[in-house]
């Protein structure tokens, strides 16, 4: 491959755009200071699309995205005129499972003191990461009703775990703590009561943490896990769990660390275009206003550059993050006075002379 990356950049809908604009030119700022090669190549896919011309992600998009680009770059999709998500099940879903992107990864990092809801807890005690297996569990769909609508009915949701699937995103836990040099892998789980299914994890975690003596492994039941988050968030170092539980316990953490304004999360399958996205979804009651916060966006392109390899172009947006926060030069929801616009102007401004 030559030095050019290729990241296709879905804003979608809602506050999408405009915070995917914003995210870009501070990309460009950082890309620029390290000398990066990234072309960024937007895709209009949407809600607006789908209502104009009926099109969700055309497969010619989809094997063009699969096949062509390294990294896809999305905002976020949700829009009151499409009640069914029909266009974010084809755009948004289609490509996690299409992709196989197995690993949902989501960092937990204190980047200001004052934003966390923990008592005597700062950034030292926060810094941690949850992968949560993306493509399994209770997630699949498979299942269904039986006498739906009657005093009789039963409905049923099946939680798939493969031996590969379970073995997989637990590999990745390990080989992510070896590659950040963290010393502590959590596994998750309820085997205490899904005694099949989670058996399984039980096994395959002792089995995979054999291989890597140098890494402590520890298990901790889903409930309490989401206690120990919140009583000790600094025993934590790398956390890998089910779909289910990581849906949860993800957002618990991104609680912890100043909220949806500032989540970000990469669905990641190592060797293929993986797909990043901030937490927050598409906020249609503040699009078109110029107030959505983007640095959930921002950080989320501080976490494809770090996957893409430029880990020194991530902790300088991570960094410009820091300072905006310390100076108060964010968005009305964080405490500060300026637009989504502007916030993004000022952090290029901040990595381009940090
Ligand atoms: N991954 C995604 O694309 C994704 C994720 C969640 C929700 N959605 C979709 O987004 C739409 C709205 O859903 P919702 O309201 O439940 O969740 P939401 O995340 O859009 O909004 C939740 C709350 O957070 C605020 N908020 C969110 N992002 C913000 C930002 N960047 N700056 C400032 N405030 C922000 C909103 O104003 C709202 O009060 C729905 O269609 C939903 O299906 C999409």
């Amino acid at each position: 491959m030559s030095g050019t990356q290729k990241i296709a950049v879905i804003p979608g809908d809602g506050i999408g755009p405009e915070v995917a604009t914003a995210a870009v030119e501070v990309l460009d700022a950082v890309a620029e200071k390290h000398g990066l090669d990234l072309d960024f190549v937007w895709f209009d896919l949407g809600a607006e699309k789908y209502l104009a011309e009926g099109v969700t992600m055309p497969q010619a998009t989809f094997e063009d995205l699969r096949d062509h680009y390294d990294a896809i770059f999305l905002g976020a999709l949700g829009d009151p005129r499409v009640p069914d998500m029909a266009h974010a099940k084809d755009i948004l879903l289609g490509l996690r499972f299409r992709l196989d992107l197995y690993i949902n990864e989501r960092p937990v990092q204190l980047l200001h003191p004052e934003l966390t809801p923990l008592k005597g807890k700062g950034p030292a005690d926060l810094d941690f990461v949850i992968l949560r297996e993306n493509t399994e569990g209770l997630y699949v769909g498979v299942g269904g009703n039986f006498k739906k609508g009657t005093p009789d009915e039963i409905a049923v949701n099946e939680m798939i775990n493969t031996r590969k699937g379970t073995e997989r995103i637990i590999r990745a836990a390990f080989e992510y703590a070896t590659r950040h040099g963290k010393r502590r892998v959590c596994m998750s789980d309820k085997a205490n009561v899904l005694t099949y299914a989670h058996g399984l994890w039980q096994r395959v975690f002792k089995e995979v943490a054999g291989e890597y003596p140098d890494i402590e492994s520890r298990h901790l039941f889903a409930d309490v896990a989401a206690m120990e988050l919140v009583r000790a968030p600094e025993d934590f170092d790398v956390i890998v769990t089910s779909n289910m539980f990581g849906d949860l316990l993800s957002d618990l953490a991104a609680q912890l660390v100043g909220g949806i304004g500032l989540a970000s999360s990469g669905n990641i399958h190592p060797g293929r275009v993986s797909l990043f996205e901030p937490v927050h979804g598409s906020a249609p009651p503040l699009a078109g206003k110029d107030v959505a916060n983007p640095l959930a966006m921002v950080l989320t392109g501080a976490q494809m550059l770090r996957t893409l390899g430029h880990p020194e172009a991530a902790a300088d947006l991570d960094r410009a993050v820091r300072g905006a926060l310390a100076d108060k030069q964010v968005t009305r929801d964080l405490g500060g006075s300026l637009g989504t616009k502007a916030t993004g102007a000022a952090l290029a401004e901040r990595v381009a002379k940090g």
